[in-house]
């Protein structure tokens, strides 16, 4: 299982104390959300900031690209040391072309879900060449939503569709993730978790105990 805190959350004048308040643990990655004011109303931060953050941590970083044209990202962090990094299918009309690219230059690359998007949409060719699936449980564009149940059957048919396939994804969620809401999305399968409010709301001592929580088996 792994934990993604959602630096949305974070305190953005004293980000590295923030990210450093996480501590050392093989579990973590850390999700970086990039809005561009346009896939999503909101915006965030993008790639000076991206850059800066990979030289100041060691924690495996997790790009969500909530943006229109992500080829353009891909391309221009393709030197970045990011451990995933996943794009929504909503805003690409060549999935397949994407991900290709994409698994040269990175780790691990995912796609993402909105929660009007079904799985069903997604082709066994793409299903058999990612590395994670992001079922988004929230509309994306902001932290702090409140947790949309009606994404737990999707990640059970993604969890049914991996084992019956034999597929290699991961299944992470993201939006509304807190202590109450973890336990039906572990039970559906998923082995990834984001969560921004419930960690980064809290004060820093306390983070560890909050990822600590997420971790249920
Ligand atoms: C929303 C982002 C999330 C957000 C989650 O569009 O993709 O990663 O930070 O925030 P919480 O965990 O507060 O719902
Ligand atoms: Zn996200």
């Amino acid at each position: 299982m792994i934990i993604s805190p959602s630096i949305l959350s974070a305190d953005f004048m004293n980000l590295e104390t923030d990210i450093n308040s996480l501590g050392k643990r093989d579990d973590l990655w850390l999700h970086l959300d990039v809005m561009d004011g346009h896939f999503v109303p909101n915006m965030t931060f993008g790639i000076p900031i991206i850059k800066q953050l990979a030289k100041i941590t060691e924690i495996p970083l997790d790009m969500h690209l909530m943006v229109t044209n992500p080829d353009f990202h891909i391309e221009e962090l393709k030197d970045t040391k990011l451990q995933n990094v996943t794009f929504h299918v909503e805003a690409v009309s060549d999935i397949l072309a994407l991900v290709t690219k994409a698994k040269k230059y990175y780790p691990s690359v995912g796609i993402s879900i909105k929660p009007g998007t079904s799985v069903s949409s997604l082709t066994p060719d793409v299903l058999d060449l990612v590395d994670l699936i992001l079922v988004m449980s929230v509309e994306p564009g902001f932290g702090g939503q409140k947790f949309m149940p009606d994404s737990i059957q999707k990640i059970k048919d993604l969890t049914t569709l991996k084992k019956l396939n034999n597929y290699h994804y991961q299944i992470q969620v993201d939006g509304g993730i807190d202590n109450n809401t973890v336990k039906d999305v572990v039970h559906a399968g998923a082995d990834n978790l984001v969560a921004g409010s419930y960690i980064f709301g809290a004060s820093p001592d306390e983070y560890s105990n909050r990822i600590e929580s997420l971790k249920i088996k």
